[in-house]
């Protein structure tokens, strides 16, 4: 297991910004690898955080087999990286469990309808609930990633309970305006939001405006 405080003081020189990445059990490993991916590649330092069953579904989507949290991250880039760390979801003793670590933003991609609800009551059942309690508490960027569907009552109410106490609800749902070729395109869509969110430059989709639209205009004519 790394150790979070030794790589965050060592390797790292003066990172452009510090995000946290959790990955939980709802179906969309392809984003989370993606997100990861687009957050290394922008320079960003990421701690990552994945649940159980997210480690499940990484194999059963991606056909990757995590093994051991060393290898976490070079697994799912399929390539070595220093701007990864890798906390363990029952280590409280970590810097994501306090509002001292200064952290730009916080995402949870794919984010299950099981942790919304636990956000929703601060129950700080492991690390990923913490780290979001501290995200909240602090007032910093929170960007949760749902998917499922259709929605019960509860995930809705839950979704509105967090909104309202500073999270952003960004579910995710590919556009179709960038005219998505691939189903990368399509991951790549909603990843582009997330940074959006976090306001970190990127080019995972074209930008929807005047000029797209006379082109394609043209096109037609
Ligand atoms: C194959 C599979 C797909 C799942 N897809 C979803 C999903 O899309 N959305 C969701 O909210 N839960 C989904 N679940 C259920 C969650 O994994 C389950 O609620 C789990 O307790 C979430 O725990 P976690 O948030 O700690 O990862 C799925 C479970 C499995 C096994």
């Amino acid at each position: 297991m790394f150790n979070a405080l030794e790589r965050h003081n060592g390797a790292m020189n003066a990172p452009q910004k510090r995000v946290i990445l959790a990955v939980t059990g709802a179906s969309g490993a392809p984003y989370a690898r993606r997100c990861l991916a687009a957050l290394v590649e922008t320079g960003v330092e990421v701690h990552l955080l994945l649940s159980k069953t997210a480690v499940e579904l990484v194999k059963d989507e991606l056909g990757i087999t995590l093994g051991s949290t060393e290898v976490w991250a070079e697994r799912l880039l399929g390539k070595p990286t220093d701007r990864v760390i890798v906390h363990r979801v029952e280590q409280y003793h970590s810097s994501l469990a306090s509002g001292g670590m200064l952290v730009d933003g916080m995402v949870v991609i794919p984010c299950s309808m099981g942790r919304l609800g636990s956000f929703a009551s601060g129950l700080s059942r492991d690390l990923i609930d913490r780290a979001v309690e501290v995200t909240l508490k602090e007032g910093r960027k929170l960007v949760l990633v749902p998917r499922e569907t259709p929605l019960s009552q509860i995930s809705i109410e839950n979704m509105l309970k967090l909104s309202r106490a500073g999270a952003t609800i960004l579910p995710a749902m590919p556009a179709f305006y960038t005219h998505p070729k691939t189903l990368d395109d399509a991951v790549d869509f909603v990843v582009g939001k997330v940074l959006d969110q976090l306001t970190i430059s990127h080019s995972c989709f074209p930008r929807y405006g005047i000029a797209n639209h006379e082109s394609r205009a043209t096109n037609h004519a």
